[in-house]
């Protein structure tokens, strides 16, 4: 099935996922937020990626660093002089366009001619302190990354790391895009997940290759599908200022393949720069040399909300159902993996009623208090018992438990299958073991 992205930015909005910045003043270009299922479903990206990245390996720490750094990284790290595009604008809509993202030599929109493209740099700039002048320009990061390596004497100190080890980082990133679109996925504000992996030179191209399957894994463990991905090495001639190597991870959006990871082989060049411009030695010892030695680096690097995107996309179905009247209906659902799913589980009553909800709110107080599910439990009660099945299902959550008029006797609750709609009735006191099977992060964690 051939998803049209604006039926999935519809169900986003309409249930809560990711809303247009700035709506009630018509929006700003390209900027979203993320509402409060988009929120729990951010947060479990992210957490989902620590966990496996940082807290599962021996090998990985994490640091938090400033968006806002010295002036002089930015100079050191080449993106004063390199970060740019080529910026092209039409001579009659006065439209701008990267050059290396539209096909012919005219304006894609009303086929005007163009200018001459000059390199326009992507970082933003502001001021720090209330005076605004040249002494006082700063810009907000572009990438994580440099943020890892001003701190990598402090971190091999203050951890006692050796080479191959790698620094984690998780936050926010900015870029002036010339260009942006596919709902969240080109934006000028945007988070980053990166790795920067520290390692013995002349083991580059090793750890180069298990950190693109590593990226690869991640992906596929939380459900995406294998076929709709791909790993494309990027041209000699499209690789960043600092890297020696770099394999893209792409998804199979519907407008085409898309960028949604990338792991580089930044080799020495980072660390080199700024040991040079800082004078402060960016190198470990190496007991079997001898002697000090500046490592190279190989760097996995992903985007939050293109992640986000990656699983929506991949998750949405549309079926064919029947309803509650014997009707045949259309059944939308999001088939995320427990471990991102917004919400985890939801308890049903039947329908709202005085002798069923005292006893659902038990079932609900049991849920949280085992702490089976780790994550959000809705509890819902509003509209016929067939609706709420369906927004459980248009919203991903895995499976529902439903108290009905039988459980007052039997002390047994149904639970739903979100993708097969089988149901299992399991007596109360089995509830949190039986959810917690449910939910396992991967089908090998189930106990
Ligand atoms: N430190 C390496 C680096 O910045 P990149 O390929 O420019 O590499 C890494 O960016 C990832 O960040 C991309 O694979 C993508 O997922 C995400 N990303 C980059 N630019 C983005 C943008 N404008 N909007 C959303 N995500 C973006």
């Amino acid at each position: 099935m051939s998803l049209d992205i604006d039926k999935l930015a519809s169900l986003c909005k309409r249930r809560g996922f990711i809303f247009r910045s700035s709506e009630i003043y018509g929006g700003l270009a390209s900027a979203w937020d993320y509402g409060p299922l988009g929120a729990e479903l951010k947060r479990s990206v992210k957490d989902s990626w620590w966990r496996d990245m940082v807290l599962q390996r021996d090998d990985v720490v994490g640091l938090d660093s400033a968006v806002i750094m010295h002036p002089g990284v930015w100079q050191a790290s080449g993106h004063v002089d390199s970060f740019s595009d080529p910026l092209v604008e039409c001579a009659v809509c006065r439209r701008r366009w990267r050059e290396d993202k539209i096909e012919a030599d005219a304006c894609p929109e009303c086929g005007g001619g163009l200018s001459e493209p000059r390199m326009f740099n992507l970082m933003f700039e502001t001021h720090l302190g209330p005076v605004r002048s040249e002494q006082n320009t700063v810009h907000l990061r572009p990438e994580t990354a440099q943020g890892i390596f001003v701190n990598f004497a402090n971190v091999l100190t203050a951890s006692r790391r050796k080479p191959p080890f790698g620094i984690a980082q998780i936050g926010k990133a900015f870029r002036n895009e010339i260009t942006t679109g596919g709902f969240i996925f080109r934006t000028r504000e945007f988070e980053m997940m990166e790795i920067e992996f520290f390692v013995p030179p002349g083991e580059d191209d090793e750890w180069h290759r298990r950190w693109i399957d590593e990226s690869l894994r991640w992906y596929t463990r939380l459900g995406v599908d294998e076929s709709r991905l791909r790993v494309r090495p990027h041209e000699p001639d499209e690789l960043s200022h600092y890297s020696r190597a770099t394999s893209d991870i792409e998804y199979r959006f519907p407008w085409g393949w898309g960028e949604i990871q990338g792991t580089a082989n930044r080799a020495d060049y980072d660390l080199n720069a700024h040991a040079q411009a800082s004078g402060e030695a960016l190198s470990y010892f190496d007991d079997r040399l001898g002697q000090h030695v500046v490592p190279y680096v190989i760097e996995p690097s992903f985007g939050v909300d293109r992640a986000v995107l990656t699983f929506l996309v991949d998750a949405y179905r549309e079926e064919e159902a029947v309803s509650a009247k014997g009707k045949p209906e259309k059944r939308v659902l999001l088939k995320l993996h427990p471990t991102i799913a917004p919400v985890k589980a939801a308890v049903l009553p039947l329908s709202r009623n005085d002798r069923l909800t005292p006893t659902a709110r038990e079932v609900l107080g049991i849920i949280r208090q085992s702490r089976a599910v780790d994550g959000l439990v809705q509890y819902d009660d509003a509209q016929s018992i067939g609706r709420r099945y369906r927004r459980q299902d248009e919203i991903g959550t895995p499976v529902c438990v439903t108290v009905d008029f039988d459980t007052l006797d039997d002390r047994a609750v149904t639970i739903r299958d979100r993708d097969t709609m089988t149901q299992q009735r399991v007596p109360i006191h089995r509830l949190p073991d039986e959810l917690r099977a449910r939910l396992a992060p991967n089908p090998e964690d189930k106990a």
